[in-house]
């Protein structure tokens, strides 16, 4: 059989299994993430690459762009509103400034645990935050990965207290509430793109920024960073969205398969940091970082965080009620 008659018989074989799928045109969509390799951004990625493939029996993939190569994280928001994106993978933070009621997530020790945060993201909560990130920033949350808590790295000393902070220079995304906490702390923070934030650290531009043990590894700060902080002030949440304007460009069904391998992909992330968080931990401690507790249980970073910050943000994140469903959801009590 001659080349071209294999090639028209293989086109042929594709295009009868993109109709038995109920697919018109067979695609590969882009995947912008803004972390590296080996972090919870490319394993949510990756478990939805496959899923998607799995559900469209191949006739839709996806591919990942990982550490930026396609925009600065908040800047990837704007691109898939446009529709000139089709996927983004990033941090809650970095979406906030587009769609504040998702900022509930980012006020400092609302979200303790893993487990919290499946619950909340999971839940009705997280679907309603879904519905609204759609009308506010034409992007809709498909999938969530779970990173771990926002540790505090720097390279200058050990940081136990409060006051351990005042000499350091911290870079924070470009989030109100970030910012916020830092003032509540005693200093004044460097709001600064994710995508500058390892040459800034390697040029002590900053001395010092947080993010989850897995994020630390994955963007090799261990590199230019000594010194880590175990703070639980943000649990790191990082979804998956999807340009609005590309979804509603899908049928139906093509709907319905990317909404379950982006849960598919949710489930595969909560057990990614399961099976993986500590030994990173452990490979970072190895590779001759220090890790430091909070001297006094964190209770001082937590009062005046708490205290200063939750109060400022009730009105953008829509209401103090916000809150105190996601508390109530939680289990905790509410704010008065
Ligand atoms: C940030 O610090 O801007 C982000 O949390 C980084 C990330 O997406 O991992």
């Amino acid at each position: 059989m001659s080349f071209y008659s294999k090639a028209l018989r293989s086109v042929a074989a594709a295009a009868v299994l993109a109709l038995s799928f109920g697919v018109a045109d067979a695609k590969e969509f882009k995947i912008a993430v803004g972390d590296g390799a080996g972090g919870t951004q490319e394993a949510l990625g990756l478990a939805f690459v496959k899923a998607l493939e799995a559900k469209t029996g191949g006739a839709h993939s996806a591919k990942l762009f990982l550490n930026g190569q396609l925009g600065d994280e908040q800047d990837t928001v704007g691109a898939a509103a446009t529709g000139t994106l089709d996927f983004s993978i990033l941090a809650i933070n970095n979406i906030t400034p587009f769609s504040p009621s998702v900022g509930t997530l980012t006020l400092p020790y609302v979200i303790l645990s893993l487990e919290d945060a499946e619950k909340i993201t999971q839940g009705e909560i997280g679907q309603q935050m879904v519905n609204k990130t759609v009308e506010d920033a034409g992007v809709r949350i498909i999938g969530w990965a779970y990173s771990g808590f926002r540790v505090l790295t720097n390279s200058k000393h050990p940081v136990s207290s409060v006051a351990d902070l005042k000499d350091l220079v911290v870079r924070t995304p470009k989030n109100e509430i970030m910012i916020e906490t830092y003032k509540s702390w005693g200093i004044n923070p460097t709001p600064m793109a994710w995508s500058e934030t390892f040459a800034a650290l390697q040029q002590q531009v900053v001395d010092g920024q947080d993010n989850p043990y897995m994020t630390v590894n994955a963007m090799k700060f261990y590199e230019v960073q000594k010194y880590a902080t175990n703070i639980r002030y943000i649990f790191s949440i990082e979804p998956l969205i999807v340009s609005e304007q590309v979804f509603q460009s899908l049928t139906p069904e093509e709907q319905q398969q990317v909404l379950d391998a982006g849960k598919e992909a949710t489930a595969a992330s909560g057990q990614f940091l399961r099976d993986q968080e500590a030994r990173i931990k452990e490979e970072l401690v190895a590779k001759g970082m220090e890790i430091t507790d909070p001297a006094d249980g964190e209770k001082e970073f937590i009062e005046l965080a708490t205290t200063a910050v939750w109060p400022k943000f009730y009105d953008t994140i829509g209401g103090k009620d916000v809150l105190n469903n996601v508390l109530a959801a939680l289990g905790r009590p509410a704010v008065e």
